[in-house]
């Protein structure tokens, strides 16, 4: 840590989903942490704005694209010359994946291709510059579902998020004596804009998924924002291939507070 109390004064970050939600208030975390920070993102507006906040780096990608991705790493390093922290994060959970009754192959496969190849490419390419640099910490986003079950299924995205898990815990253990760190990061339920208005639609819903968190209210994106931020950092340098939970108690719970 330097003296005014930034954990990541020189470092370099690369946030993909920067635009929005989790990734946009990881953007700010991590700037404010001391980080310099490169966006990558589809959306064009969004991610530039992202960047411009922090006076950072934007790199349209589509992380479902290698040579786009390998792109986006190597703007980190020619710009700001290293990668020390990944955050791949990057996701989507669209409505036609849903139960495997009714769920197509081609949003089986959609959902796959975002969330789960997007870190495996990600990953590949974050972690080349990092053995080059013998440091580095990588994020994977998954989520509270690929340790739980859920009778509202979303087929796909939790087996996308359960592959999440495993390739981060294999990668924290095989580059564990390379200085490189992995860990996936497990959020709870978030409360982003999608959210709200669907639950704003439907309040009964919401109240079937909050009677079962401990906590009794969604998260905000700054607090999972504040757990990447501590992966990000020294802090956390005796975590590698771990699962980190950050989901106001829901996986630990039985019968929850009246
Ligand atoms: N919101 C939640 O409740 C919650 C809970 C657990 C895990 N997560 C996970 O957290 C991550 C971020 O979620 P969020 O809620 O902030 O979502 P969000 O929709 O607010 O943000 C996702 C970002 O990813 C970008 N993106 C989508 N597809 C892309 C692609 N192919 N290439 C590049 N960028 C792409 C979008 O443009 C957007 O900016 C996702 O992996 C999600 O699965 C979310």
């Amino acid at each position: 840590m330097t003296q005014d109390g930034r954990r990541l004064a020189g470092r370099v970050a690369v946030v993909t989903g920067g635009a929005s939600g989790i990734g946009l208030a990881s953007v700010h975390r991590l700037a404010a942490e001391g980080a310099r920070v490169v966006v990558g993102d589809v959306d064009q507006d969004g991610g530039a704005a992202a960047a411009e906040a922090v006076d950072g780096l934007f790199v349209r990608v589509d992380v479902t694209d290698e040579a786009q991705v390998e792109a986006l790493f190597q703007a980190a390093v020619d710009t700001y010359g290293s990668v020390d922290v990944a955050f791949n994060n990057a996701g989507i959970s669209p409505p036609e994946d849903d139960s495997i009754l009714t769920t197509g192959l081609d949003a089986w496969r959609r959902v796959q291709e975002v969330n789960l190849t997007s870190v495996f490419l990600c990953s590949k390419h974050a972690i080349g510059h990092m053995r080059r640099q013998g440091r580095g910490s990588v994020i994977n986003t998954a989520s509270f579902v690929a340790v739980m079950g859920a009778a509202t299924s979303q087929v796909s995205y939790t087996a996308s998020k359960g592959g999440v898990l495993a390739l981060s815990r294999e990668l924290g253990v095989q580059f564990a004596r390379e200085g490189i760190r992995v860990n996936a990061l497990c959020p709870g339920p978030v409360n982003t804009p999608l959210l709200r208005e669907l639950f704003a639609k439907d309040p009964e819903r919401a109240a079937r998924r909050l009677v079962h968190i401990p906590l009794g209210r969604f998260a905000e994106p700054e607090e999972i924002a504040a757990a990447v931020a501590f992966l990000a950092s020294d802090d956390s340098s005796f975590m590698t291939a771990s699962s980190f939970l950050v989901d106001g108690g829901i996986s630990g719970a039985y019968v929850t507070p009246l």
